[in-house]
């Protein structure tokens, strides 16, 4: 019978063996899958993995440096990289959601292909590509990674894109993949985060991105989900974050006239992200949220809470 400390134990051996004394190298995003990827590989071949974290600048507020640490902590041979002043200028101006899905995926590859070339010798390119992904691509573009070169077709493939590729959690659904996680001595909350994009932020701030506006969205987000976590409500929610609407709307502080932006906070329960239906959060906390997000973030002065299921409202609003 399957049980994750079997499947370690076969999957470090077999790792070691496919891999031998040959560099690999691994994108880390923060989420669980790369991260569970990357400490089974580790445990197979050590320093012999190179993970690369990039900053895209569009991650939750302290999110790059508070899990590049928690990556050092696990003794992984991790290398930050903060492109986020190149991101930004990539997007500057844009405001159609699927140009800037694109500019991002551009964007990253571009960061991702300088830094695997500082990498010498490396053979491999590892993934945390788990088994819903495999079915996904295979169905919807006729091929694993297929999804990925469509974005970036332009001028043939990046080099790292030529490397062998591995990808040890292939035949897992995610559960399976939280309880490797587990049996791996990773920390219980990073197993237990909600799913965040790729593109991050840049898709909850509807029309163009700025600097400043990734600031003000990232401290609304903050305040929305450490309430949620202090409300026990963080576990019971499948997925949650905040969107900053390209809306101003008059409001009163003191007896001065303002007219600033609007957030909309979204939390959905979902198995997969496929259907969602929103969440029936207590007015206590919305009250309480609601509150602390105008009184502390400057710029905001009306806060809305989604109540919309996908179909047909998707998740993101981009
Ligand atoms: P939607 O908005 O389509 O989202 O209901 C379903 C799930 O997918 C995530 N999502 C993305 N993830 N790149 C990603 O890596 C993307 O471009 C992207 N768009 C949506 C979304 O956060 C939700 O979990």
């Amino acid at each position: 019978t399957w049980t994750p400390d079997s499947f370690v134990e076969t999957t470090v051996a077999e790792l070691k063996e496919k891999i031998g004394g040959e560099k690999v190298i691994l994108g880390l995003s923060g989420g669980v899958d790369s991260t569970v990827a990357a400490v089974l590989l580790h445990k197979a071949i050590g320093k012999n993995l190179h993970c690369i974290f990039v900053n895209n600048g569009l991650l939750r507020k302290n999110e790059f440096q508070g899990v590049l640490d928690q990556y050092e902590g696990m003794g992984l041979n991790v290398k930050g990289v903060d492109a986020s002043a190149r991101f930004l200028e990539n997007l500057a101006g844009e405001s159609d959601p699927e140009k800037k899905r694109k500019a991002i995926g551009r964007v990253f590859v571009e960061v991702f292909d300088d830094e695997s070339h500082l990498v010498e010798d490396a053979q491999w390119l590892a993934q945390g590509t788990i088994y819903p992904d495999v079915i996904e691509s295979v169905s919807a573009t006729g091929g694993p990674s297929a999804t990925i070169k469509s974005h970036h077709n332009v001028g043939g493939l990046p080099d790292y894109m030529k490397l062998k590729v591995v990808e040890p959690l292939r035949m897992l659904f995610k559960d399976e993949v939280r309880r490797v996680g587990a049996s791996l001595g990773i920390d219980p909350e990073l197993l237990g985060r909600h799913p965040f994009p790729g593109p991050g932020l840049a898709i909850r701030i509807l029309g163009d991105i700025t600097a400043e506006k990734v600031a003000i969205l990232q401290e609304v987000d903050a305040i929305f989900i450490n309430g949620l976590k202090e409300w026990g409500l963080y576990d019971k929610v499948w997925q949650a974050g905040a969107m900053l609407l390209p809306v101003n709307s008059v409001g009163v502080m003191g007896d001065e006239r303002t007219y600033e932006k609007c957030v909309a906070l979204r939390a959905v329960e979902s198995t997969d992200g496929m259907t969602a239906d929103w969440v029936n959060l207590p007015y206590e906390f919305l009250q309480k949220t609601s509150n602390d997000i105008i009184n502390k973030v400057r710029g905001v002065n009306r806060v809305v809470y989604d109540i919309s299921s996908k179909p047909p409202a998707t998740i993101e609003w981009e």
